[in-house]
């Protein structure tokens, strides 16, 4: 087999076989195929696409690639849970340990990544002490006694993934559906879940604009996690504005923390009980949404999915304190309102301009070795639809460094757009699949 043949068929528009897909995943993982081949066979595919049986193909060969996890010394069935990302997504934070307390077992494999924000081991190690260094027995031990832990990545998952995708980037050919459903699922089937609940985002903090491609994302990933044999369900959830009022680490924990208590903002509740309704029928606790919802609500109000938090947080060695009282959390050394230039209806937020300003005061990483400040970042207090006065206040900029607040204040005030009229409502959930 040739690589030069494989470029050549899919330029053509022509099927690539299990066997050709087979080769150059193979080849190109152990470097024998070399960048600009491949380069050459990624910008054939954006342009020719791949069908559902060579998406499902490529998938399949990039999670295997490198460990597949077996995590059949957890008990029961396991769900992972993956979202397309967004700004002020701690989904996770929230959304795990309230399905662990509704017996769903929670064993995920977190790497850091950049982004607005740090990821979610980043947020977790905003309590002091707590580490996802663990040991593979330690964690599948946590699992089975506490029901969640966390790990940083050892195992070797899905290295192909990691060098096409790093490939993709710097080649334009990032967006083809095929290559990112099947760069997401190869991560995920490694990983090794039974189950797996996809958050796919749309809206102008999304990877996905436009509702329509994030729906069709959102049906090739189904139909890869389904046709691998695991029970699958996404959801198509609104980025077009920050989810929930808090973005920046610790103040994320927190606005997390308080959802659990009860406390939490409406869209980010609607989201976490969507998302936590399919973990439990994708887990088999529960047969229908009703009785899923039910379940979910009484652990939120029994306080069962706060204490399921604090256990957590403990058995990773972190102080479980913070959990019942988190003014124990650090606070930025600044606090300054922002306040509306312009009396009416905030009719848009671009979001990932609120995510930039977040970046821009240290909140997430621009390169892999940046160093986060954990406690800067920005609470939003006025959101789309609100009507405000001139003077009122839309957000604070929780900064430590005094220099940085008036480029992050101009900055987010560029991102709001006012209108005379009341925008038209938008839903949190678009749809399930
Ligand atoms: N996230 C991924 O992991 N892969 C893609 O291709 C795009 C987003």
């Amino acid at each position: 087999m040739r690589m030069y043949d494989i470029i050549m068929k899919k330029r053509n528009g022509g099927e690539l076989s299990k066997e050709e897909i087979d080769f150059f995943v193979e080849g190109y993982t152990k470097g024998e195929i070399p960048d600009y081949q491949v380069s050459a066979l990624m910008m054939a595919i954006y342009f020719q696409k791949m069908n559902e049986t060579e998406t499902l193909n490529l998938t399949m060969a990039m999670a295997h690639s490198g460990d597949m996890l077996d995590l059949s010394r957890i008990k029961g069935v396991k769900v992972d849970k993956h979202s397309t990302g967004g700004v002020g997504d701690k989904t996770s934070l929230s959304l795990t340990p309230l399905v662990a307390a509704c017996g769903v077992p929670v064993a995920k494999m977190s790497g850091r990544g950049l982004g607005h924000t740090g990821g979610t081991i980043d947020k977790l190690e905003s309590f002091p002490g707590f580490t996802t260094s663990l040991s593979l027995d330690k964690f599948f031990e946590n699992v089975n006694n506490v029901g969640v832990a966390i790990m940083g990545q050892t195992a070797d998952l899905a290295p192909a993934d990691k060098k096409l995708y790093a490939l993709r980037d710097v080649t334009a050919t990032v967006d083809n559906m095929s290559l990112i459903a099947s760069s997401i699922m190869s991560k995920k089937l490694a990983a090794g879940a039974d189950s797996i609940v996809l958050d796919v985002k749309t809206g102008s903090g999304a990877f996905m604009k436009s509702e329509e491609d994030a729906f069709a994302l959102a049906n090739e990933m189904v139909k890869i996690g389904r046709g691998a044999g695991r029970k699958t369900f996404a959801i198509v959830s609104d980025m077009d504005q920050p989810l929930g009022n808090a973005v920046g680490n610790i103040l994320e924990v927190k606005e997390a923390i308080d959802t659990l208590k009860g406390k939490g903002p409406t869209d980010f509740v609607e989201l976490v009980m969507t998302l936590g309704t399919k973990m439990l029928i994708a887990g088999g606790i529960c047969e229908d949404d009703e009785s899923a919802k039910k379940m979910l609500t009484n652990a939120l109000e029994s306080g069962a999915a706060l204490k399921k938090l604090a256990e957590f947080v403990k058995a990773q060695g972190g102080d479980e304190r913070y959990v019942y009282d988190t003014d124990l959390f650090p606070k930025a050394k600044f606090i300054v309102p922002v306040e509306s230039p312009e009396e009416g209806y905030i009719s848009h937020i671009e979001c990932d301009e609120v995510g930039i300003c977040s970046l821009m005061l240290g909140g997430g990483r621009e390169t892999k070795d940046s160093v986060i400040d954990l406690a800067v970042g920005l609470y939003l207090t006025k959101k789309r639809g609100d009507y405000v006065k001139k003077g009122d206040i839309l957000c604070y900029i929780h900064s430590d460094d005094e220099s940085n607040i008036e480029s992050v204040k101009d900055r987010f005030l560029k991102a709001y757009t006012f209108s005379a009229v009341s925008p038209e409502k938008t839903e949190m959930i678009k749809g399930i699949i």
